[in-house]
C-alpha cells in the first residue's frame, strides 16, 4: 500500500500481547502506540486522534469508542473471526471500514473441534479421573465410548471452519454429514453434506458441532427443548461462542445422561468460574478458548489484521472486510 503525501498515520494497538509480526508490519509505515496495561481506560485515553485502531481485545467495540477516537479515524480491524462484540451497524452508519481475520484460522479451529470430539466421545477426562482416584476397573465394558466411524455428524454453520472439519473427518469414515444454516452451501457438495432444518439435524446427529456466529438468532439456540430431542448417545461440540448454548440446560442434559458428553472451547462467561457446576461433571470437556491459539495461526491473524489496517489507511479495500 502507498499513502498520499508523506502521510504517516497513527495506529493504536489495544493489547500488548499482539504477535509482533503484525505490529512490525504496521511500524514500517505508521507510528504505532501499543497499549501498556490493556485496560479499557487506557484505550479510551490513547485512541484520541488516531487514524487506525487494531482492536485485539474482545471488549465491546461501539459508537462510544469511535467517538472517543474522533472523526479522523479511518479504519479499525479486529484480530478474530467472531465479531459479536462489535456494533457493526454503527460502522455501517459511519461508513467506517471494519476488518476482521477469517479463513487463516480455519485449520487450527477445526483441529480443536476434532480434538474435542475425540476427547469427549472416548472419555479422555473421565479416564484420567478414574486413574487419579485409583478406580481403574478391569472389565470389558468399562468406560466405553462412541465412535466417529459410521456416525452422522451435524455441523451447525457450514462456513470455512465447518467445511474444514468435514474435510478432516472424511478420513474417519463418517456415514453422513448434515448441516444447517441460512442457505445451502456449494462447498458442502464435495462432502455429500445434506442441508436440513435445524431440528432434523438435532434429532439425527451422533455428533453436533456448533460453529456458527453468535447472533440474536443463535443466542441460547441449544436449550432444554433441543437437548430433549438429541440422541442419548450424542456428543455436542461448541467451538463458536458460549452464549449459543444455555449452560444450565446443558448441565441438566449431561447430568441426566440425556446426551452422552459435551466438549466446549467456549463458555459464558470466560473464564468459567472454577466452582461452576459444569466442571463437576465427568462427561463435560473443556478447553480455554484455544481454537485459533497456535503460534502459526496467531501470527497469521496478527498479519492479516495489520494488513486490513494498512489498506484502510490507504483508502483501499480491506483484505478481509467484516461488512
Ligand atoms: C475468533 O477469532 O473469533 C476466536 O474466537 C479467537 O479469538
Amino acid at each position: 500500500v502507498k499513502f498520499k503525501d508523506n502521510f504517516r498515520p497513527k495506529v493504536f494497538v489495544t493489547h500488548n500481547d499482539t504477535p509482533i509480526v503484525g505490529i512490525n508490519l504496521l511500524r514500517e509505515k505508521c507510528d504505532v502506540i501499543v497499549s501498556e496495561t490493556n485496560s479499557s481506560q487506557e484505550t479510551l485515553d490513547k485512541i484520541k486522534g488516531v487514524d487506525g485502531i487494531y482492536w485485539v481485545s474482545h471488549e465491546k467495540l461501539d459508537g462510544k469508542i469511535l467517538d472517543a477516537a474522533g472523526p479522523q479515524l479511518k479504519v479499525v480491524s479486529t484480530m478474530s473471526v467472531g465479531i459479536d462484540y462489535v456494533d457493526v451497524e454503527e460502522f455501517k452508519r459511519r461508513n467506517l471500514p471494519l476488518g476482521y481475520t477469517p479463513a487463516v484460522l480455519n485449520d487450527a479451529v477445526a483441529d480443536i473441534g476434532v480434538g474435542l470430539m475425540l476427547a469427549a466421545s472416548r472419555r479422555f477426562h473421565e479416564s484420567r479421573l478414574k486413574i487419579d482416584s485409583s478406580q481403574w476397573e478391569r472389565r470389558p465394558q468399562w468406560l466405553l465410548g462412541q465412535e466417529i466411524r459410521n456416525s452422522i455428524v451435524g455441523i451447525v454453520g457450514f462456513g470455512g471452519i465447518g467445511e474444514t472439519i468435514a474435510k478432516r473427518l472424511t478420513g474417519f469414515d463418517v456415514a453422513k454429514f448434515l448441516y444447517c444454516g441460512h442457505n445451502k452451501k456449494k462447498s458442502a457438495e464435495k462432502y455429500n453434506a445434506k442441508f436440513v432444518p435445524f431440528m432434523e439435524l438435532v434429532a439425527e446427529s451422533d455428533f453436533i458441532i456448533i460453529i456458527c456466529p453468535l447472533t440474536d438468532e443463535t443466542r441460547k439456540l441449544f436449550n432444554s427443548e433441543v437437548f430433549s430431542k438429541m440422541k442419548k448417545t450424542s456428543v455436542l461440540i461448541n467451538i463458536a461462542r458460549g452464549d449459543i448454548v444455555d449452560q444450565d440446560a446443558l448441565y441438566e442434559a449431561l447430568k441426566n445422561n440425556q446426551i452422552f458428553a459435551a466438549g466446549v472451547d467456549v463458555t459464558s462467561p470466560e473464564p468459567l468460574p472454577a466452582d461452576h457446576k459444569l466442571l463437576t461433571l465427568p462427561n463435560f470437556y473443556i478447553t480455554a478458548h484455544l481454537g485459533s491459539a497456535t503460534v502459526k495461526t496467531r501470527n497469521d491473524m496478527s498479519l492479516l489484521g495489520a494488513m486490513n489496517i494498512l489498506c484502510g489507511l490507504a483508502g483501499e479495500p480491506l483484505n478481509e472486510a467484516a461488512y
